[in-house]
């Protein structure tokens, strides 16, 4: 009998939806062990969950999360809700004994993120989380060219995620802004992502000396523009940071960056030559390398094709390109190769409780005006 992977999805919004492309998506793009069953989706209310179900091809729906975290029918508990939900809802479907794919941060907090990574140890579920750029067949042509040696030792990383949604003052008041829902500001939310990215091509970062801004202190609320909602986290953070191997690097990112609409871009030097990455231009990878006879020497321009890791999947043809969504589908090919398959899956809850170390010391660095060594 055919191996079968049912999914519960709780949340509906920007990530809801960008799940539910990829249930869809990865069922045809890729060979899968097994059948990816797009089983209940939990909202706030039943209404808004029927009307979601319906949308993105779910067969049930439920106005309460718990209903279907305990749902015999359900094997892998998706969190695609707010930030402050993740912890309550992870450890409820780990006490279940259910697989857990959640979006990142995993945690508001290292101290949540740790609790959730052992639980879920301890009961020996499998768990995921979010990081979807790493999943970009660019990058994964980058971390080969990187653990091959092409670009020597790496000795740097440079690395941005910076987007403008927030940058006109104007824009209403949000759960990212409050820290008892978000934890951190960008510093949680995109930074996380030029963490895990640096964490993945280079090493584990071990220390941080860094500096944070709120530079929009008031927004006006949604409900009422004329009420006023007081901004607790970041809006912009840099920070230095040494790496396990030796590297060196910084990172920054910002939610208030004008005219960067997707800027996670990042630069890795090494003894031997360069990679430049620009998520913007998600199929394309800047590679320079010192063995180029000199009159020749120069960044030249890769495009992704059917040669590089899972890119072959999608599309026969070289340089057509990929888009968000896609990086999403190889994430959930990643979740049920994982359980169906019995793959390793990465990053796991492992993984990410990392990211939220990282972030933690990276307040920590600012609020003692000091380097932190995790
Ligand atoms: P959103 O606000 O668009 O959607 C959240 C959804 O969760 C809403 O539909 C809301 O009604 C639902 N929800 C809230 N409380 C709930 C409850 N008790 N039960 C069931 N549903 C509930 O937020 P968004 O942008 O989708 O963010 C969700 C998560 O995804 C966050 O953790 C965020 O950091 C992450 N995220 C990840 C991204 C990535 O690139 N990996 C990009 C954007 C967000």
């Amino acid at each position: 009998m055919m191996k079968r992977l049912r999914i519960g999805l709780i949340g509906s919004g920007y990530m809801g939806k960008a799940h539910a492309i990829a249930f869809k998506a990865a069922n045809a793009v890729f060979p899968l062990s097994g059948e990816l069953i797009c089983e209940m989706l939990a909202e706030v209310t039943s209404e808004l969950a029927e009307k979601k179900a319906q949308e993105f091809g779910f067969c049930r729906a439920t106005g309460d999360w718990r209903e279907l975290i305990n749902d015999p029918d359900i094997d892998v508990v998706d969190i695609c809700a707010p930030n402050y939900l993740h912890k309550e809802m992870a450890l409820a479907a780990i006490a279940a004994g259910k697989h857990v794919y959640s979006e990142k941060p995993l945690a508001l907090n290292s101290a949540d993120a740790l609790v959730m990574t052992e639980a879920a140890e301890q009961a020996g579920v499998k768990t995921l989380v979010g990081f979807n750029y790493s999943k970009n067949p660019t990058v994964q042509l980058a971390k080969e060219i990187i653990d091959s040696g092409e670009i020597g030792e790496v000795v740097h990383f440079r690395g941005t995620f910076n987007e403008d949604y927030l940058a006109d003052a104007r824009v209403p008041f949000s759960w990212r802004l409050k820290r008892e829902f978000s934890g951190a500001g960008t510093l949680g939310d995109m930074g996380a992502h030029i963490i895990n990215m640096a964490n993945y091509l280079v090493a584990p970062i071990t220390q941080v000396c860094a500096d944070l801004q709120i530079v929009h202190q008031q927004r006006p609320m949604l409900e009422d523009a004329n009420k006023i909602g007081t901004v607790e986290n970041d809006d912009q953070v840099h920070m230095m940071v040494r790496f396990a191997n030796g590297a060196i690097g910084t990172l920054e990112s910002s939610r208030i960056a004008w005219g960067r609409k997707n800027g996670l871009w990042f630069e890795v030097t090494g003894t031997k030559g360069t990679l430049i990455y620009d998520q913007e231009r998600l199929s394309e990878l800047q590679l320079y390398t010192a063995s180029d006879k000199s009159s020749r020497q120069g960044f030249r321009r890769i495009l992704v094709g059917p040669e590089h890791p899972d890119y072959g999947h999608f599309c026969v043809s070289a340089g057509h390109g990929l888009g968000y969504n896609d990086m999403k589908a190889v994430e959930v090919r990643d979740l049920v190769e994982g359980i169906l398959a019995d793959r390793p899956m990465w990053p796991d809850f492992r993984a990410a409780c990392h990211v939220n170390q990282v972030c933690d010391a990276v307040e920590q660095s600012y609020q003692e005006a000091r380097w932190v060594t995790l």
